[in-house]
C-alpha cells in the first residue's frame, strides 16, 4: 500500500519538512507517480518509528543510518533483519552509556560558570576530544589559551 508524504506525516507524527529531510539524508525512501507526487511504501512508518528513538536515546543521524541499512527499506524485516538492526543498537548504546558514564564521573570539575574552557570544563572537553590538536597547538576555548603539544 502506498502513502502520500501527508498521509506518512500525518501518521508519524512529523513535518513533510522532516521527512523530506530524512530522506535527503538517505534514511528513508519515495518514489514519483505519474503526476510527479511523492510516495512512500507503508513500511515507512516503521522505519520513522524507530528513527524517532534512536534520535530519543541521543544516536545521530549517521548512527541511524547505519543501523537502518540492516532493514529493507520497503517491506516488513525478517527477525533476523530485525536481530542485526537491535544488536548494532546495542553495541551504540552500551557505547553512549560509558560516555556519559564518564561524563557524569568528570561533572565535578566544571563549577557551571559558563566559560567552557577546553582546559577545565568537562562539559565542553569530555575525555575522548581533550587531546584534539591543531597545527601542533592544543586548540583551547580561547586564542590566550592556546598551548604548545
Ligand atoms: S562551564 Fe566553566 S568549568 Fe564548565
Amino acid at each position: 500500500m502506498e502513502m502520500t508524504v501527508g498521509e506518512v506525516a500525518k501518521r508519524a507524527s512529523v513535518k513533510v519538512s522532516t521527512l523530506h529531510f530524512y530522506e535527503q539524508k538517505g534514511l528513508i525512501t519515495s518514489w514519483r507517480n505519474q503526476g510527479n507526487q511523492r510516495r512512500y511504501h507503508r513500511e515507512v512508518l516503521r522505519r520513522l518509528a524507530v528513527i524517532k528513538a534512536a534520535q530519543e536515546v541521543g544516536l545521530t543521524l549517521e548512527e541511524i543510518n547505519q543501523s537502518l541499512s540492516f532493514l529493507p527499506k520497503h517491506q516488513a524485516p525478517s527477525r533476523e533483519q530485525w536481530n542485526q538492526m537491535a544488536s548494532n543498537w546495542h553495541d551504540l548504546l552500551a557505547h553512549r552509556i560509558r560516555q556519559l558514564e564518564a561524563l557524569q564521573d568528570d561533572l565535578g570539575s566544571c563549577i557551571g560558570c559558563g566559560c567552557l574552557s577546553m582546559k577545565s570544563c568537562a562539559i565542553y572537553n569530555p575525555k575522548d576530544i581533550r587531546a584534539k590538536s591543531f597545527e601542533g597547538k592544543t586548540m583551547l576555548t580561547h586564542p590566550e589559551e592556546w598551548s604548545e603539544t
